[in-house]
């Protein structure tokens, strides 16, 4: 396509390419494999560029046609899941199925899995909107958040917030695989203070089941139980020590529901109080 420009003092004309001044957007599938290639996210090449490339593409494909995105919108990168920009406030998810909470669910609907996930809010950040439920992946939009970073030391309210977190999912009989920094972020719902939830669940399962499938089944959380009160230098935190004592050493069939929520009540009054 041809434009002419005319100067007004010598009225000297030229033309160019449209092309040549307007950037074509960058295309989102081959950003993102390029993207997965150089960042050596191996899972990810994995799920998305090794296998499930053809529905890969035509998710890619209709989120630039749908939800106006491109490959410059591409923000984070997980082991199962690349979050996109989506407006100011929200990211568009696309994750694999082939992640833990599916392979432990009875379906592999992504609707169920939201649902199943409801009452655990607000400490887990909704999927607000399901826009594709697939064979191999699905694709849900998220507030956005401001991811916690590792470097930062954390706060008596943020310590309350993690604590909470974990009390929410015990109480529905669930544990989630990785409760590290990386997956939590501060996020604040209209006219509510500001919070830490968690806002990657893909690894949530149930409690007993794990519990009766693998001894440790502590462990993940005791790793990062133990970095967060590295990082939370102001306290006391003695009633944690004893919910990290319990689930380190209770037996499957004497676990008591009701201690562990009394200790993790008794933990976010310690870490709150002066
Ligand atoms: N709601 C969000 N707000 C801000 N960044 C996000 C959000 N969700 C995901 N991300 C970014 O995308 C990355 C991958 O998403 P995540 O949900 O953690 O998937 P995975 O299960 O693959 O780890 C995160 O580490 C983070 O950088
Ligand atoms: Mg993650």
């Amino acid at each position: 396509m041809f434009k002419t420009l005319f100067f007004a003092k010598g009225q000297k004309k030229f033309s160019f390419f449209l092309t040549d001044i307007y950037i074509m957007p960058k295309r989102l599938y081959p950003s993102l494999v390029k993207k997965i290639k150089s960042e050596h996210r191996n899972h990810l090449e994995e799920k998305m560029v090794n296998s499930g490339a053809h529905e890969m593409k035509k998710i890619c494909e209709d989120l630039e046609h749908r939800y106006h995105v491109s490959g410059k919108d591409l923000m984070g990168l997980g082991t199962s899941c690349i979050a996109l920009k989506y407006g100011r406030d929200e990211v568009i998810k696309v994750c694999s199925k082939h992640i833990k909470y599916f392979h432990c669910s009875k379906t592999t609907s992504a609707r169920d899995f939201q649902k199943n996930m409801k009452p655990l809010q607000p400490e887990l950040l909704p999927m607000k909107d399901i826009i594709y439920d697939g064979k191999d992946f699905f694709v849900y939009v998220q507030d956005r958040c401001q991811p916690l970073s590792k470097k930062s030391k954390i706060s008596r309210r943020d310590f309350a917030d993690i604590i909470g977190i974990i009390q929410a999912i015990f109480s529905q009989g669930l544990l989630v695989g990785q409760l590290k920094p990386k997956n939590l972020g501060y996020w604040s719902s209209q006219g509510e203070r500001r919070q830490l939830v968690l806002f990657d669940y893909h690894s949530m399962h149930n409690l007993h089941d794990r519990m009766k499938s693998k001894t440790q089944w502590w462990h993940s959380l005791d790793k990062s139980l133990e970095y967060y009160c590295r990082s939370f230098s102001k306290g006391k935190t003695s009633s944690l020590e004893k919910f990290r004592q319990y689930i380190r050493t209770v037996k499957s069939k004497d676990y008591d529901r009701e201690k562990v929520n009394r200790l993790l009540d008794k933990a976010q009054e310690e870490v709150l109080s002066h």
